[in-house]
């Protein structure tokens, strides 16, 4: 059996909306499967909710709700969200479900057995936010000398409960040996030379289980403790695998910088104790920033990725947020750049490149196809079809940014070609010429929209269709289109502009 390429997303916390972080890991996840399936693989997409543990207790109680009634709705709203971004979700899965729960108990109850998780006692911080225990060397000194939390920035609870521990400790050298042995493991490697350090330094052994805490799966044998939330969300991946021979172990755990300890750290150590196979890779992305600033709920600036696709439509939004900054590198997110990129690139590079080839082949071919002129010329097209590996390879390293690069250089080089070949002289003076540099434009074009596929589906299935691929109407969705069949195939036919300009 050929094994999937299983790409996963973290599960989010449900105690708010979605939003444009989320919405950003999602679309990179998406555009990765898409490339895959592209290529012929198999690929398989997890995301999910991380429904328990005490934020999301209290989330609910502000809004007056039973936590699952509360957890139901929030929910939805991330599954309707990626269908609207036009995500291809292969598996979603809520950390309430009991497929999920029955293998958060047995990976408990085997470390358990096996000696790896023992009882004891924690004294000291807890953050509600980042839902982590906080050494006191860790945290920051508010106002009147209260203890805040390193990244919530936020006020912690001072815990005092009996708890079961997880011996990380004993893992920090299986963990040094496996970082060194893949290389790849970890990525990028400027943020993965962080976790180096920080397990090089040596790991505590840390606390599994909470009492105060009410919202959550039991330990097994042991109902007065919850499972810790943390603990119970990272087994998602494995227990959304369970059943299928072709999944485990996960391809790519994509995540946030500020997660990566938990997956790249515990995770790993989790699955070396339990005796499964390890992720082959974990990617930690950076962060958004919205016009300058973080997003918080003080500053009430989180951006509703709905807001952006009413005004500039799906794909633009997929686009962006991939061009805009490297993946993994931290960035800005403000309006003045979408619209100078949405204008610049995708208005006039791209659109203008497709609009003005499907013109001339309608204009001076009577809307035909050009046919492949006789062997042995010169085609343009063909060290444009060179340029797939190269983008395959960045998109495979996560370089989504890197791959956008190589596509635009080659739009930008046809758009230079329209102007340097002028196929509107060419036709007055010489046709079979003019057929030429024609069939070189529609097939490189088709190429680029082969390669634009993972970011913008749709506007993908626009392309092919007016350079004759596949003829569909325009309501079909990107699916539709590659699960379907060919009308009038071999005939150019314009349509609408694919990126009116915005002001
Ligand atoms: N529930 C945990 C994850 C458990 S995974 C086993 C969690 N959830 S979260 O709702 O807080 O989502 C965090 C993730 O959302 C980040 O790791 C990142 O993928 C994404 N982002 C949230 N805000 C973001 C930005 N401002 N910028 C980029 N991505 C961000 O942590």
């Amino acid at each position: 059996m050929t094994k999937r390429c299983y790409i996963t997303t973290p599960i989010y916390y449900i105690n708010a909306a979605p939003h444009l972080g989320h919405a950003y890991t999602t679309i990179a996840a998406d555009v990765l499967a898409r490339h895959f399936r592209g290529r012929g693989r198999a690929a398989h997409l997890l995301t999910g909710t991380d429904e328990h543990g005490q934020k999301i207790e209290d989330a609910a109680k502000a809004a007056g709700k039973h936590v699952i009634d509360f957890c139901d709705t929030t929910s939805a709203k991330f599954r309707d969200l990626w269908k609207h971004l036009d995500i291809h979700v292969d598996d979603y899965i809520r950390t309430t479900e009991k497929r999920h729960e029955d293998k958060v108990q047995e990976l408990f109850a085997l470390l358990l057995k096996n000696g790896d998780i023992y009882k004891g006692r924690y004294e000291g911080l807890y953050d509600v936010v980042s839902e982590s225990f906080v050494k006191e060397s860790d945290a920051m000194k508010g106002p009147g000398g209260v203890l805040l939390g390193p990244d919530s920035g936020k006020p912690l609870q001072r815990l005092s409960e009996e708890t079961y521990f997880f011996k990380l400790s004993k893992y920090a050298p299986r963990l040094l040996e496996h970082y060194k042995a893949n290389p790849d493991f970890l990525a990028p490697k400027s943020r993965a030379a962080e976790l180096h350090r920080f397990v090089e330094s040596g790991l505590e052994d840390i606390s599994v289980s909470r009492t105060k805490v009410k919202w959550g799966i039991s330990v097994p044998g042991d109902p007065g403790h919850t499972i810790y939330v943390w603990f119970d969300a990272l087994i998602n991946y494995w227990s959304a695998a369970a059943g299928a021979e072709d999944l485990w172990p996960a391809d790519v755990h994509i995540v946030g910088k500020e997660i990566f300890r938990f997956h790249g750290v515990i995770w790993p150590a989790m699955l070396i104790a339990a005796g499964l196979p390890l992720p082959k890779k974990v990617f930690a992305h950076g962060w958004w920033t919205v016009e300058g600033h973080k997003m918080s709920k003080s500053l009430g600036n989180f951006i509703s990725p709905y807001d952006i696709t009413a005004e500039y439509g799906v794909d633009a939004l997929r686009y962006f947020l991939l061009r805009e900054m490297p993946f993994g590198n931290d960035g800005d997110f403000s309006k003045a750049s979408l619209v100078k990129r949405y204008n610049a690139e995708l208005a006039n590079d791209l659109g203008n490149l497709v609009s003005r080839v499907s013109e001339m082949v309608d204009k001076f071919l009577g809307g035909r196809l050009p046919t492949k002129p006789p062997l042995g010329e010169d085609f343009y097209t063909t060290a444009v079809a060179k340029r797939t590996s190269e983008i395959s390879a960045k998109m495979e390293a996560l370089d989504f940014c890197g791959a956008l690069d190589v596509i635009w250089e080659v739009i930008r080089s046809l758009n230079a070609r329209v102007n340097e070949k002028s196929p509107w002289k060419l036709a007055k003076e010489d046709a079979k010429q003019c057929e030429l540099v024609l069939f070189d434009l529609v097939w490189s074009l088709r190429l680029v929209s082969g390669w634009l596929d993972p970011f913008m589906p749709s506007t993908a299935a626009k392309i092919h269709m007016q350079l004759g691929v596949r003829l569909f109407p325009d309501a079909l969705t990107a699916e539709d289109v590659l699960a379907g069949k060919t009308q009038r195939p071999g005939l150019i036919q314009k349509g609408p502009v694919l990126f009116p300009r915005k002001v």
